[in-house]
Parts: structure tokens; C-alpha cells; sequence
């Protein structure tokens, strides 16, 4: 089943239960409409893709676009990021976490509920195995000076130069349409590192 239902997998997860094999695997989280992920999944048909959207709509848009593609290395949970990170996957497990054009927040009484903070990050880092990439990318100024300041003061990771863990990556919906309209773009990338 591409939609996981969490009522009927092991959690912590183990990808050989939900894929029905033991490859790499990479987490998206905020997949939104899945045209990154589908891309992605449909290029690297070697590697598993887990993706997260709390969105109900979005969730089910990107499962029904999953099963038209035929798609079997990838699977969709609705839920949260913080679920995801804090209860649902195991330490060391996961290959590349794609965080790309996370919702700005813009208001600053809003800024607590920007996703890229401190805790979440070190929670990204356990997830990840050694060597394992954590990309993220935003159009917003302001949270792209925060991100900055967070993954500056993370432990345990590595600067990658982004034009290079970019290169070959598809565009996401997001970023599409905020090229089009000539918007700046804010990449990050950093490798867990031992
Ligand atoms: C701005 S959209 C970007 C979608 C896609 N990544 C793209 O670039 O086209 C952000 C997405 O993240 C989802 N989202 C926001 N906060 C989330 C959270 N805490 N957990 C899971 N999904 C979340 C939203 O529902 C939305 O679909």
C-alpha cells in the first residue's frame, strides 16, 4: 500500500516491512502536492522514498499520483513532521531528509511554529546514518536567515557545497512556480558526519 496506515505497521518503522525489501531510503517532509518525491522516486527506482504531509488533500493527491506512476518505492503518511522525526523512525536509518520550501511563517508571533528548530534539527541528525544528507530550501529571506543560524549551531554535521548536492535533484511545485515569477531560492545542504 503506498498510503502507510500506521495502524497497521510496527513503529518504529523498519523499511524491509513497508518496502518489502531492505535499499537506502530517504524521507520527504512537507511533500505537498509530490511532484519532487514522484520525480525523485521515478529517477532513483534503487532507493525507497517515505514522505510525510499533514495536509489531508495533498496526502491523498500525492497517493493517487504515486499509483498512476506505478511507483513501488514509495510510500505516503499523513502526519506530522514531529511525529515522524520524534516517534516514527528509527536512529540511523535514513539516507537523505529533503525539507524543501517549508511554510514560512512570516509572521514573527508565528515564528514558533517554523519547523527548522534546534530540537528538530538534533532529532534529523539521529535519523540520519553517518554520511546521510539533510537538504533544505526556502524563498523566504527571514526563515532563511533563521535556518542559517540553527543549522550553524548544530552538532554533528558538515557544510556541503548546495549547487552540488543539488545538482540532478528535480524541481519541487514550489520552486517551479517561484522561479518562474524570478524569486531568490535559499539552498542548505549538510552531511552527518563520522
Ligand atoms: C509550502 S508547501 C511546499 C510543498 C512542496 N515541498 C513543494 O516545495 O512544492 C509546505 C507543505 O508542508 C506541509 N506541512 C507543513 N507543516 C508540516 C508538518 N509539521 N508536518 C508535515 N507536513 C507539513 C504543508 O501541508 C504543505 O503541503
Amino acid at each position: 500500500m503506498i498510503d502507510l496506515d500506521l495502524n497497521r505497521v510496527g513503529v518504529p518503522l523498519k523499511w524491509p516491512e513497508i518496502f518489502g525489501r531492505s535499499a537506502p531510503a530517504d524521507v520527504e517532509i512537507g511533500s505537498g502536492k509530490g511532484k519532487f518525491l514522484l520525480d525523485l522516486a521515478a529517477t532513483q527506482p534503487e532507493r525507497d522514498f517515505l514522505a510525510v504531509e499533514r495536509a489531508g488533500k495533498y496526502h491523498r493527491l500525492c497517493c493517487d499520483r504515486a499509483a498512476r506512476r506505478g511507483l513501488s518505492n514509495v510510500r505516503l503518511v499523513r502526519t506530522t513532521a514531529e511525529d515522524l522525526l520524534f516517534r516514527l523512525l528509527v536512529g540511523a536509518s535514513v539516507g537523505r531528509i529533503f525539507v524543501l520550501f517549508p511554510d514560512p511563517w512570516p509572521k514573527k508571533r508565528h515564528h514558533k511554529r517554523r519547523l527548522i528548530k534546534p530540537d528538530v534539527v538534533a532529532a534529523m541528525h539521529s535519523a540520519l546514518i553517518p554520511g546521510g544528507r539533510l537538504l533544505v530550501k526556502t524563498d523566504h529571506e527571514g526563515y532563511a536567515e533563521a535556518i542559517s543560524e540553527v543549522l550553524a549551531g548544530a552538532v554533528g554535521f558538515s557544510v556541503l557545497d548546495a549547487e552540488e548536492a543539488y545538482a540532478g535533484l528535480p524541481e519541487t511545485g514550489f520552486e517551479r512556480k517561484y522561479r518562474q515569477q524570478g524569486r531568490p531560492i535559499y539552498p542548505f545542504a549538510l552531511q552527518k558526519t563520522g
